[in-house]
């Protein structure tokens, strides 16, 4: 059977990882979650002391960027594929609120991202990849044939968001959560360079609407209808 590549955007917490992740391992194909990457480089900055009220030392990361490297380890037992930045795994610490509140910005930078849609289009050299991000069907993969563009509400999203981080036991409120998506999602869309949208080609899936069980299907109907053409 042929291989593709699988884009699949959207905006934060609109639920795409958790989506692409389990399409990767129905279909046999490699994840890559390129928002993780752009964590990485965040909590680079802060454990750096790049970062003071809530800004950036944009210069500061720019001439670090040789210095960050950044690998997967393939799914472990818990399922989950952890990121390493130089060889520690940070998989929790990147999924934290001060990454989070900081990780637009970062992805504002030209040479951020210029650097990491670098590594990820390396990875997709040999196809047999599903990968999620904001501009991955627009700028990393804008040959991908299959796009699939996430929507959900704000308020959706955050219940999700918050749901999941009290399970990890950290201590946010509903408005906080609800307060960072509609911050990230403004930056996400307006940002210069490489701004969150959809591209022309990509389907939409509407996330408020669908079970996670008539998510899966839908995508695995396109994926089957792409590669039987
Ligand atoms: O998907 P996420 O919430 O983990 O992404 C973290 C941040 O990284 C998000 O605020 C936007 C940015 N990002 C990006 O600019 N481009 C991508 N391809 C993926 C993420």
């Amino acid at each position: 059977m042929k291989k593709i590549i699988v884009a699949i955007d959207g905006y934060s917490s609109s639920g795409k990882s958790t989506m692409a992740r389990e399409l990767a391992k129905r279909i046999g194909y490699v994840y890559v979650d390129s928002g993780a990457m752009y964590r990485a480089v965040t909590l680079y900055a802060i454990e750096h002391g790049m970062t003071a009220d809530g800004k950036v030392d944009r210069e500061a990361l720019v001439a670090a960027l040789p210095e960050i490297r950044i690998s997967f380890t393939p799914a472990g037992s818990d399922g989950v594929q952890h990121t390493h930045l130089n060889g520690r795994d940070v998989e929790t610490e990147i999924r934290d609120m001060q990454v989070s509140s900081l990780v637009s910005p970062v992805a504002e930078i030209p040479e951020v991202r210029e650097r990491l849609v670098k590594m990820q289009q390396e990875f997709g050299e040999s196809k047999g990849i599903v990968m999620d991000g904001r501009d991955i069907g627009t700028t990393v993969f804008p040959d991908a044939e299959m796009k699939v563009f996430v929507d959900a509400s704000a308020e959706e999203r955050a219940r999700r968001r918050l749901k999941e981080m009290q399970e990890k036991g950290m201590d946010v409120t509903y408005e906080e959560v609800l307060d960072n998506i509609r911050q990230r999602d403004h930056i996400d869309t307006t940002r210069a360079v490489s701004p969150l949208r959809k591209a022309a080609d990509a389907h939409v899936l509407d996330n408020d609407k669908m079970t996670h069980q008539q998510q899966m299907e839908w995508l695995l109907n396109l994926y089957n209808t792409i590669v039987n053409e």
